[in-house]
């Protein structure tokens, strides 16, 4: 069955990008049914049809609440079976995240849990890590604090600025994105009791994306 997906993005779109090719390649069984971002001058929203845009801005909300709800029920319209957000830059409200939850990914430029919210390279760089990389996770409303299904690791290079690791990094992020949606909407993959389960095995680390491009424990 043709997967139904929702998009929501704050910036240049690749993952967007990504996910568009492999569905467009036979790599995905799915439709982008819907583009959703809180910057009308996002670069993303160009990548769909205007049919199946939607772009508002916060400050034009009297609240955060208002704007999430106008969010959520433009979402809904569209009948997602997944909501993934990809470059999303903008804190979802826990209403919003109920809403959808269980079926709202979001993909992440670190080693989760290493990392949550902003700058995830500078500080994997300050840190001294020897590996960084992406990951994939279950939407909670505490943030980037959700199940992780996925990740693919990045060895740290030390001639690396934040720019060079983060673009290595998003490298990755389109064959981890793709290979985890593969799973989600063939149903292999789903969390039941807060752990992630693989073709009914349960998960104790999350699946690991190898260079092949293929996800295993
Ligand atoms: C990606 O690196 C994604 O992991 C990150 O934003 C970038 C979006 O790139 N997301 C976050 O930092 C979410 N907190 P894209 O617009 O080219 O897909």
């Amino acid at each position: 069955m043709t997967a139904r997906i929702a998009v929501l993005a704050s910036g240049r779109g690749s993952n967007l990008q990504a996910i568009m090719e492999a569905i467009a390649e036979g790599r995905l069984e799915a439709d982008v049914v819907g583009v959703f971002s809180d910057r009308p001058e996002a670069t993303a929203l160009s990548k769909v049809a205007s049919s199946r845009r939607w772009a508002a801005s916060p400050r034009d909300f009297a609240s955060r609440a208002a704007f999430d709800a106008a969010l959520g029920d433009a979402i809904a319209a569209v009948t997602p079976d997944w909501v993934v957000c990809a470059g999303y830059m903008r804190i979802l409200g826990e209403d919003l995240v109920r809403r959808f939850s269980g079926r709202m990914i979001n993909i992440h430029p670190s080693l989760l849990p290493k990392h949550r919210g902003l700058d995830t390279h500078a500080r994997a760089l300050e840190a001294g890590d020897l590996e960084h990389g992406a990951s994939v996770h279950l939407v909670v409303p505490e943030l980037d604090a959700g199940a992780v299904i996925a990740q693919a690791a990045v060895p740290v290079q030390s001639s690396d600025t934040a720019a060079t690791l983060a673009a290595r990094v998003l490298e990755r992020e389109h064959p981890l994105l793709i290979a985890t949606l593969q799973l989600l909407t063939a149903g292999r993959v789903y969390e039941r009791g807060a752990t992630i389960h693989l073709d009914g095995q349960c998960l104790f680390t999350p699946l690991r994306l190898d260079s092949a491009g293929h996800l295993s424990p």
